[in-house]
C-alpha cells in the first residue's frame, strides 16, 4: 500500500485529501518510483485550481520529484533498481510516497547531487537555465529587471544572471525577501508593495529601462514590465502568480519595439536529447556554485496543503519540497 495526494474536484488546498492509492506494476517503458523529495511549485496551484487543464480528476498533482527506482517494467534496459533519478513532467502525479514513471523522462542522479537539490531544482532551475540562455539570453552588461526575485525561480535568475555578468534589479513584497534577493545576486532592489517598479527601473538605469525582463507574476506586473523595459528590450511574461495577464493589444509593443514572449520550459525539454542537455547544464551549475538549492520550506509529504496555503500568501521564499 501506498499513499498519494488526491483530490476529486478543483478547487481550494482542501481538496487535496491523502489517500491510500494500490499501484500497479510498472507497464511497458515504465519504473515504479519512490519519491524522496518532492518539488512544489506555482503551477501545482493553477492545476489544482483547474485553471491549467493537465490533470484528469480525480488526479494527483505536482511536477518533479527525486527518488529511487523501486521496479522495473518490460522494455525498460538502461535503469536498475536502487538507482537515483529525478524527473520534471508534464504530467501531474509527483504528489506521492510512489508513482509509475515512463523511464524516458528520468534523468539518473549523479553522487553529488542530494535528492532535495534535485526536487527543488528540476523545474525551477530547469526554466531560469532555459530563460537566460535561450528564451530571452541574458549577455555581459545588460540590466535586466526580475520580478519575485526571492521566489523559488527568482532567487535562481537573481544568482545565474550575475554570473553571466548582468546588472540584476529584483522586485520582492517584503523587507526580508530583499536581503534574500541582494545575497542571491540582486544589484537593486525594488519593494513591489510599496515603490513604483517601472519608475524606480528609469530611475536605477538612467532612463533607458531593462534589456530583459523576466516577469513570473503575471496580471499585476504585466503594465509595470511594458513601461520598464528598454527601447529593443525583451518582455519575458513566464508565469502567473498574480493572475492571468489579460489579452494583449500587440501594438503597444511597437513605440519601443519590444520583443514579448510567453515561454514554457516543457517544449525545451520535450526531446530526451535535449532534456539531458538541460539537466547537465543545471548540475553543472550547482557544482560550480552559480545557482544553490535554497530549500527554506519543507513538509510531510501529507501536508502539501498547508504548502500550497503558504505559496499562495507570498510567504515563502527560494524552494519548497514535500517529504517523502
Ligand atoms: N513558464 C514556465 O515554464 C515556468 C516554470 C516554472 C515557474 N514558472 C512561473 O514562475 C513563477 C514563480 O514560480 P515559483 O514556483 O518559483 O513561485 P515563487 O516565485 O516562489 O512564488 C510566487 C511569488 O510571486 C510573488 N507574487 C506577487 N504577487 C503575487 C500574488 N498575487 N499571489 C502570489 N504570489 C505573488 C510573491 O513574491 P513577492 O511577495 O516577493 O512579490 C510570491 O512569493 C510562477 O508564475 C510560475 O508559474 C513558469
Amino acid at each position: 500500500m501506498s499513499y498519494s495526494i488526491i483530490q476529486h474536484t478543483t478547487g481550494g488546498p482542501e481538496v487535496m485529501e491523502w489517500t491510500a492509492v494500490d499501484l500497479p506494476a510498472p507497464a511497458e517503458g515504465q519504473v515504479t518510483l519512490r519519491h524522496t523529495a518532492i518539488g512544489v511549485n506555482f503551477i501545482d496551484i493553477y492545476v489544482r485550481k483547474g485553471a491549467y487543464p493537465l490533470m484528469t480528476l480525480p488526479g494527483t498533482p505536482g511536477m518533479e520529484a527525486a527518488g529511487v527506482v523501486e521496479a522495473i517494467g518490460p522494455g525498460v534496459a538502461d535503469l536498475a533498481v536502487g538507482q537515483r533519478v529525478a524527473y520534471v513532467t508534464t504530467a501531474p502525479g509527483a504528489y506521492a510516497e510512489r508513482r509509475n514513471m515512463p523511464a524516458e523522462r528520468l534523468v539518473p542522479l549523479p553522487d553529488d547531487i542530494a535528492d532535495q537539490d534535485a526536487a527543488a531544482l528540476m523545474l525551477k532551475g530547469m526554466t531560469a537555465e532555459r530563460l537566460l540562455h535561450k528564451t530571452a539570453p541574458a549577455v555581459a552588461g545588460d540590466t535586466i529587471l526580475v520580478h519575485a526575485a526571492a521566489g523559488g525561480v527568482g532567487l535562481l535568475l537573481c544568482a545565474w544572471a550575475k554570473a553571466m555578468g548582468c546588472t540584476v534589479i529584483g522586485t520582492v513584497g517584503s523587507t526580508e525577501k530583499a536581503e534574500l534577493a541582494r545575497a542571491a545576486g540582486a544589484d537593486h532592489i525594488i519593494d513591489s508593495r510599496s515603490e513604483d517598479i517601472a519608475a524606480r527601473v528609469m530611475e536605477i538605469t538612467g532612463g533607458k529601462g531593462a534589456q530583459k525582463i523576466y516577469d513570473g507574476v503575471g496580471k499585476d506586473t504585466f503594465d509595470a514590465s511594458l513601461a520598464a523595459v528598454a527601447k529593443f528590450g525583451h518582455l519575458v511574461s513566464f508565469g502567473n502568480a498574480s493572475g492571468a495577464v489579460p489579452p494583449v493589444n500587440i501594438a503597444v509593443l511597437a513605440p519601443k519595439c519590444v520583443a514579448l514572449s510567453r515561454p514554457q520550459v516543457f517544449p525545451y525539454i520535450a526531446d530526451r536529447a535535449d532534456l539531458l542537455a538541460t539537466a547537465e547544464n543545471l548540475f553543472a551549475a550547482m557544482r560550480k556554485g552559480i545557482i544553490t538549492a535554497q530549500v527554506n520550506h519543507t513538509y510531510p509529504l501529507r501536508e502539501a496543503a498547508r504548502a500550497h496555503e503558504d505559496l499562495e500568501a507570498r510567504r515563502t521564499t527560494g524552494q519548497i519540497v514535500l517529504l517523502a
